[in-house]
């Protein structure tokens, strides 16, 4: 069987019934919940704080995949941490002590992740890659949902395995960004270990019938 892990963004499910849209990607056998939070600097965007990750806490016992798409994310790792996040990942571009917000997390008890942009070398992984637990591949521009997957984000995904074999093979591999049924594929070849997937989850179509779709494709695929 092969071994992805898929972590449905919260960001295009229906935030009216957020606690009911959870429990329907749980009960459809997804891995963890990503939740994209965001502050209209680093990002264009404005999306929710520590309040409603916590409230998402209660509703489900999955894996909380925190990507703080924040300046500064020094100063909310602790509150992120109360609220129950399990992973939380900080975007190399959004601070200058990217190295110490990872020491942080992991002094917090919880998995550390470093984010890098379409546009940053991959290169600035390897300093910090035998300290991460994660490593975040954008495969769009970070801000919005339902955005187009960028070609070469492949061959960035395959180069940062060989970099993680090398450095610290226990480091998951997570890629964000227009992951549909037609590149899912694709991306676990090249060395994906947990998917993002948002609009291609949310949407009209119940989540089951979605994961379907989005596991067929992986099934398909084979083992790499
Ligand atoms: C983009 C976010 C992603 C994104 C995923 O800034 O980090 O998690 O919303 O959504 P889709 O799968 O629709 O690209
Ligand atoms: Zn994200």
């Amino acid at each position: 069987m092969p071994e992805l892990l898929i972590a449905p963004s919260i960001l295009t499910a229906d935030f009216a019934r957020l606690g009911e849209q959870i429990r329907e990607a749980e009960e459809a056998g997804v891995d963890w919940i990503h939740l994209d939070v965001m502050d209209g600097r680093f990002v264009p965007n404005l999306t929710f704080g520590p309040v409603v990750v916590e409230a998402i806490r209660r509703v489900t016992q999955l894996p909380l995949d925190v990507h703080l798409m924040i300046v500064e994310p020094e100063r909310y790792l602790k509150d992120f941490a109360q609220a129950g996040a399990d992973w939380i990942s900080v975007h190399f571009e959004a601070t200058p002590h990217a190295h110490r917000a990872v020491q942080q997390i992991k002094e917090l008890g919880k998995k550390a992740g470093l984010a890098l942009n379409p546009a940053t070398p991959l290169e600035a992984f390897a300093p910090l890659l035998p300290e991460l637990d994660l490593a975040l591949v954008m495969s769009v521009n970070p801000g919005f949902g339902g955005q187009k997957y960028i070609a070469h984000s492949t061959e960035r995904i395959r180069r940062l395995a060989r970099l993680r074999n090398q450095l610290n093979p226990a480091c998951l591999i997570e890629v964000d960004g227009g992951i549909k049924p037609e590149n899912v594929a694709e991306v676990f070849r090249a060395g994906a270990d947990v998917v993002v997937a948002g609009s291609a989850l949310f949407n009209s179509q119940p989540v089951a019938e979605n994961m379907k779709q989005l596991l067929g494709e992986v099934y398909a695929a084979g083992s790499r």
